[in-house]
C-alpha cells in the first residue's frame, strides 16, 4: 500500500516485551495495534496516545484516567488492562487483551440489524460490565456501537467486551456545550448521536447518562436506524434534549416488537434522568424481563446485578442452557413501572424506623432510671 507507513508498525517496545503488528483501529486519541507479546505466546492490543497530543496535558491526563479506570474493572464484559504506562519516547501506552472479532458497528453494518435474540444478550453484557463501573463510581460517558466488541471466547460468540473508558471521568467543566468540540483535531467529547440531554447540554453526569447512551445502541442494533432523524450532529443533540423518541415498531416497515421492548425503551430514554434505570445493573435486569417474553419487569431489588453477572457471561446464544437473562425472581410482576424507588422507599425509613425505636428505647430507660434514682434517694 502506499499509504505513508505508521511509525509503531513493526517497532518492539518496551525492552522488546511486545512487537508491533498491525493497526487495528484508530479514534481521536490514538491508534490501537495488534502486538504479539513472545514471552507469553500470545496476542495483545496497545493502545497508544497519538505522539503529537503528548503534549497536551489535559489529553495526557486523560489517557491516564482511562488506564487507571480500566485496570480496576474486572468485570469479564470489560476489556482486561494488562500493563499501562510510558514508552521509552514518552508515548503513553495502554496494554490489553487481544480481542478477536469485530465491534458493534462493524457487525451490524457488515450483518444489518439484528434479532432480539441476539441483540438482548449483547446489550444486557455491556449493561452488566456498567454495573462494576457505576458501583465503583465510574460512568463511562461515551458508550456506542464502536465502543462495545463482539469477541468469540471460549468456544462463544458475541462475548461483549466494553471498550474505552477514555472519557470516564471527565470533569464537568470540560464536559460544558461550548467544549464539546474541544481540539483542532475535531475530536468531539461524546458522541452526538448516543449522547445523554443532560450530556447533550453539559449538565452533571450519573450512571443514568450511561443507560440513555445503551437504550439508542439498543434501538440502532435492532433497527439499523436511530431514534431521531437528523442532519448533522449540532441537531442530533438538540433532538436528545427536545424530541420524542420514534416508537421502534414505526421504524422498520414489516417488523414489530414485543410492547415491553418499548415500555423499557421509553423509561431508558427518558428526558430525565431520575426517570430512567438507574444503573447498568437495572436496566440488565429489564431487558432480561424483555428476552423472556414477561409482559412486565419484575420488581427490582439493588444488589441483584450481583447475581446474574455469571449468568450473563454465557450470554451468547450459542452455549445449550446457558441463560443470558438475569436470574429474576419467577414470582408474578406486580410492580409499578418503578420497581426501584418503591424498593428504595421501602427500605431506608425501615433503618429510621430501627434507629427510631432504639432511641426511643434509650430516653425511656432514661427516664426510668431517673424515676428509680429519685425513689431511691427518697
Ligand atoms: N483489546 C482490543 N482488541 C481488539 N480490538 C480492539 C481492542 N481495543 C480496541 N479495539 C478496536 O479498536 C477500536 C478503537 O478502540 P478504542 O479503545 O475505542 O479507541 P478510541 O479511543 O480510538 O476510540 C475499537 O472500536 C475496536 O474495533
Ligand atoms: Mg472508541
Amino acid at each position: 500500500m502506499a499509504r505513508p507507513q505508521d511509525p509503531f508498525i513493526g517497532r518492539d517496545i518496551l525492552n522488546g516485551q511486545f512487537q508491533i503488528l498491525q493497526k487495528i483501529g484508530s479514534g481521536g486519541m490514538g491508534s490501537v495495534y495488534k502486538a504479539l507479546q513472545p514471552a507469553m505466546n500470545r496476542m495483545v492490543a496497545v493502545k497508544i496516545l497519538h505522539p503529537k497530543l503528548a503534549n497536551r496535558k489535559d489529553l495526557v491526563s486523560r489517557f491516564r484516567r482511562e488506564a487507571r479506570a480500566m485496570s480496576h474493572l474486572t468485570h469479564p464484559n470489560t476489556v482486561k488492562v494488562l500493563l499501562y504506562g510510558e514508552l521509552e519516547d514518552g508515548s503513553l501506552y495502554i496494554v490489553m487483551e487481544y480481542l478477536d472479532g469485530k465491534n458493534l458497528n462493524q457487525t451490524v453494518r457488515a450483518e444489518g440489524p439484528m434479532t432480539l435474540e441476539r441483540g438482548l444478550p449483547i446489550l444486557i453484557q455491556a449493561s452488566n460490565a456498567l454495573e462494576e463501573a457505576h458501583r465503583a463510581g465510574i460512568i463511562h460517558r461515551d458508550l456506542k456501537p464502536e465502543n462495545i466488541f463482539l469477541s468469540q471466547q471460549g468456544g462463544m460468540k458475541d462475548y461483549a467486551k466494553v471498550l474505552d473508558f477514555g472519557l470516564a471521568k471527565v470533569t464537568e467543566r470540560e464536559m460544558r456545550p461550548g467544549s464539546i468540540i474541544l481540539t483542532q483535531e475535531g475530536m468531539v467529547f461524546g458522541t452526538p448521536e448516543f449522547m445523554s440531554p443532560e450530556q447533550a447540554q453539559g449538565k452533571t453526569l450519573t450512571p443514568a447518562s450511561d443507560i440513555y447512551s445503551l437504550a439508542i445502541i439498543l434501538y440502532e442494533v435492532l433497527t439499523g436506524k436511530l431514534p431521531f432523524e437528523a442532519k448533522n450532529p449540532m441537531e442530533y443533540i438538540q433532538l436528545h434534549v427536545t424530541a420524542k423518541p420514534k416508537p421502534i415498531n414505526e421504524r422498520v416497515p414489516g417488523r414489530t416488537f414485543p410492547p415491553l421492548l418499548w415500555s423499557v425503551l421509553e423509561k431508558a430514554l427518558a428526558k430525565k434522568s431520575e426517570e430512567r434505570y438507574a444503573s447498568g445493573g437495572e436496566f440488565a435486569h429489564a431487558l432480561g424481563a424483555v428476552l423472556n417474553g414477561l409482559p412486565h419487569v419484575p420488581p427490582y431489588e439493588n444488589g441483584q446485578a450481583m447475581r446474574p453477572v455469571m449468568a450473563s457471561v454465557p450470554g451468547a446464544p450459542q452455549p445449550p442452557a446457558a441463560q443470558p437473562a438475569p436470574a429474576a425472581p419467577t414470582a408474578p410482576p406486580r410492580s409499578s413501572p418503578l420497581p426501584r424507588l418503591a424498593s428504595r422507599r421501602g427500605k431506608q425509613p425501615s433503618v429510621g424506623l430501627l434507629v427510631g425505636v432504639a432511641v426511643a428505647f434509650l430516653v425511656v430507660g432514661a427516664v426510668l432510671a431517673a424515676l428509680v434514682m429519685k425513689l431511691v434517694m427518697k
